[in-house]
């Protein structure tokens, strides 16, 4: 992955990147045999992985994105503020954030960077390129 032009060192980057990958080893994906890991920086410093939890109700599933930020809450409280999320899958390839996701990356970074593999290799997005016009109620 090419270093970030944004808010996030090569050395963050790799680091959540290792971190996604290690994520991503522990999905449970039964029913689509997608893993994807995903893992994020917060702007106190801190990385949080999580991966893809599948469900024989499908609709249940719950993505690496939101596994992520969602444990990052558990382990570290409320405030989370994301600086920027990494997303991998096990097939390499182009795997960019469900709208679902994206909504909830907003939530708590309203300016995150996101690294994922796009049609054109890997892609840096802001959220807000990638959710224009995302809702807030605060
Ligand atoms: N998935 C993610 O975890 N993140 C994404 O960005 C795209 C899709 C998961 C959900 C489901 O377990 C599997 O990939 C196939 O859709």
């Amino acid at each position: 992955m090419t270093p970030s032009k944004k808010n996030v060192s090569s050395e963050q980057n790799q680091r959540l990147l290792r971190a996604a990958k290690k994520s991503m080893k522990r999905a449970y994906a039964p029913y689509s045999q997608f893993r994807v890991g995903a893992a994020l920086l917060t702007s106190t410093g801190e990385v949080f992985a999580g991966c893809n939890v599948e469900n024989a109700s499908y609709g249940l599933t719950n993505c690496a994105e939101r596994t992520a930020i969602f444990a990052a809450i558990a382990q570290s409280g409320p405030e989370l503020n994301i600086r920027a999320i990494v997303v991998v899958n096990d097939q390499g390839v182009p795997c960019s954030p469900c709208g679902a996701c994206r909504q909830v990356i907003y939530e708590f970074g309203p300016e995150a960077t996101v690294f994922f593999q796009s049609s054109n290799g890997w892609k840096e997005s802001r959220i807000t390129e990638l959710l224009p016009e995302g809702f807030r109620l605060k």
